[in-house]
C-alpha cells in the first residue's frame, strides 16, 4: 500500500431538514453573502424561498449572481468575481450541482487575486486564500460538495480542465435528499454513472495494493447498481434518493483513494472533449467512453478488469465485465454511443484534434495518438 495523508475539512450536514441549520451556520461568517445558482430549477421547485428566508432570519445582506450553466464556463466565474469582490462579501453560498458548486469554488479563490480565473487552470496563477464557501447540494453526481476540485470549461481556449487546491473545500455542505427529488430522469441517470465512475476511476489508478480502497470502491458501485435503478423507477423516493446522495459523496471525497497516490482519470479527460465539442452532459459522456476504454485497455490492465468483474459480477470474464457495465449504463437510460446523443455528423477527425490539444488520457495509463483512433471508433 502507498503512503497517504487524510484530510477532509468540509462539514457535512446529511439528511432531512438540514437547511433549518443554513442561516446560522453562514452568519458565523459574516453579514454579506454571494448566493450563486443556475438557470431556473431553484426557482421552479421553491428552494429560493427557503434560502432567502434562512438568510432573512439571520439579517444577510445578499449580493446574487445566478445563470450559472451546466458544464459551466470560466467568463461566469470571472463576472461573478468580480461583482463579489466589488460588494467586499464575506461568504459565497453556492445553491446547486456540480456546475454551480465547481464555479463558486474558483469565484472563492478569484475574488481575493483580482485577475483572470483561467490563470488558475493554466498554473500562472496560485490562490492565495479564499472567500469561504458554503455549498447546498441539489443534484447527487460530482462529489464536489466534498472535495477540492473544480471543472471549468474554456471555449476560447478549447479546454475543459480540472483544477484541485486545498483551499476548495467548502466550509460547511448541505445535503438534504428531498431537494434531489426535482431531478429529472436524464440527470438522476448522469449522476448515478458518474460516481460509478469516479469509483472506477480511482480503481484503474496508481497503487493497486489498497485492498480496503478497492472494497469501498465494489460496496459503492454495488449500492449504485442495487439501488440506481430501483430510483429511476420511483424519482420521489426518499430513502432511495438518500442511499444514492451518499454514495455519490463518498465516491469523491477521497475514501476510495486511500493506499493510492493517484487515481487515473484517463476517461473524465476524454468525456470532458465531447462535453466541449458537443455540450454532453458530464456523465453522459462518462458512459460513452467507459465501455470503450475498458474495450482498449483489455490486454493493458486484463487483471484488473478481472478483479473488477468477479467482485461486481461474478465472472472473470473481461468481455462480459465491460458488458455488464455497459448493460448497467443502458438500464439506467443513459446512452453508451456518441451518436444517441449527438444529432449533427459526428466528426472523428475533430474529436481526435481536441484530444491531442487537451492531451486526453495522458496522466497514468496513457493512451498514444493511435489510441486515440481506436477509441473514438469504440466510442461513436
Ligand atoms: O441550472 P439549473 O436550472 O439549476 O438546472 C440544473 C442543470 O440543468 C439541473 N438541476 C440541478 N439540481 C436540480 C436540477 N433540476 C431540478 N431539480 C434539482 N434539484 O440539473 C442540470 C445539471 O446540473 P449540473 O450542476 O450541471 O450537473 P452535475 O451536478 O452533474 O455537475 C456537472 C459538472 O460537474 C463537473 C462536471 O465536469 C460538470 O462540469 N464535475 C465536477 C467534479 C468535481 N468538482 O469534483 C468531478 C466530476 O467528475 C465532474 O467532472
Ligand atoms: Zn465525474
Amino acid at each position: 500500500m502507498e503512503n497517504f495523508t487524510a484530510f477532509n475539512p468540509t462539514t457535512l450536514h446529511f439528511g432531512k431538514g438540514v437547511l433549518n441549520q443554513l442561516g446560522i451556520t453562514i452568519s458565523k461568517y459574516g453579514k454579506k453573502v454571494l448566493l450563486v445558482y443556475g438557470k431556473s430549477s431553484v426557482k421552479t421547485n421553491g428552494l429560493y424561498e427557503v434560502i432567502k428566508q434562512q438568510l432573512d432570519s439571520v439579517g444577510a445582506e445578499v449580493i446574487e449572481y445566478s445563470g450559472i450553466q451546466s458544464n459551466p464556463v470560466v467568463q461566469d466565474v470571472d463576472l461573478a468575481a468580480a461583482l463579489g469582490r466589488k460588494n467586499e462579501v464575506d461568504v459565497i453560498l453556492a445553491v446547486g450541482g456540480g456546475s454551480v458548486i465547481d464555479s463558486a469554488k474558483i469565484i472563492s479563490i478569484a475574488i481575493p487575486v483580482d485577475a483572470p480565473a483561467w490563470g488558475f487552470f493554466e498554473r500562472r496563477l496560485m490562490p492565495r486564500s479564499a472567500t469561504p464557501l458554503i455549498a447546498v447540494l441539489t443534484l447527487a453526481a460530482t462529489g464536489t460538495e466534498m472535495n477540492q476540485f473544480a471543472v471549468l470549461s474554456n471555449h476560447e481556449a478549447e479546454n475543459k480542465a480540472g483544477y484541485g487546491n486545498p483551499l476548495l473545500y467548502p466550509k460547511h455542505s448541505f445535503l438534504d435528499p428531498q431537494l434531489t427529488t426535482t431531478v429529472p430522469a436524464n440527470y438522476t441517470a448522469y449522476g448515478i454513472a458518474d460516481l460509478v465512475a469516479h469509483c472506477l476511476e480511482a480503481y484503474f489508478g496508481k497503487g493497486e495494493e489498497a485492498t480496503l480502497s478497492d472494497r469501498f470502491v465494489f460496496s459503492m458501485i454495488s449500492e449504485a447498481m442495487e439501488y440506481g435503478p430501483e430510483l429511476m423507477k420511483d424519482l420521489t423516493n426518499y430513502k432511495l434518493r438518500a442511499k444514492i446522495m451518499y454514495a455519490a459523496t463518498m465516491a469523491l471525497n477521497g475514501m476510495t483513494m486511500y493506499g493510492r497516490t493517484s487515481g487515473e482519470w484517463g476517461v473524465h479527460s476524454i468525456g470532458h472533449v465531447l462535453s466541449l465539442l458537443y455540450g454532453v452532459p458530464h456523465g453522459a459522456s462518462l458512459t460513452i467512453v467507459y465501455p470503450a476504454w475498458l474495450r482498449l485497455q483489455k490486454e493493458h490492465l486484463g487483471n484488473r478488469i478481472k478483479f473488477l468483474g468477479k467482485n461486481l459480477f461474478d465472472t472473470e470474464d473481461i468481455g462480459q465485465t465491460t458488458d455488464r457495465l455497459e448493460g448497467f449504463f443502458r438500464e439506467l437510460g443513459c446512452p453508451v454511443r456518441l451518436s444517441e446523443v449527438v444529432t449533427k455528423k459526428v466528426d472523428a477527425d475533430e474529436i481526435f484534434r481536441v484530444m491531442v490539444h487537451n492531451r486526453a488520457a495522458t496522466y497514468v495509463h496513457k493512451l498514444t495518438q493511435e489510441d486515440y483512433r481506436r477509441i473514438i471508433d469504440l466510442m461513436v
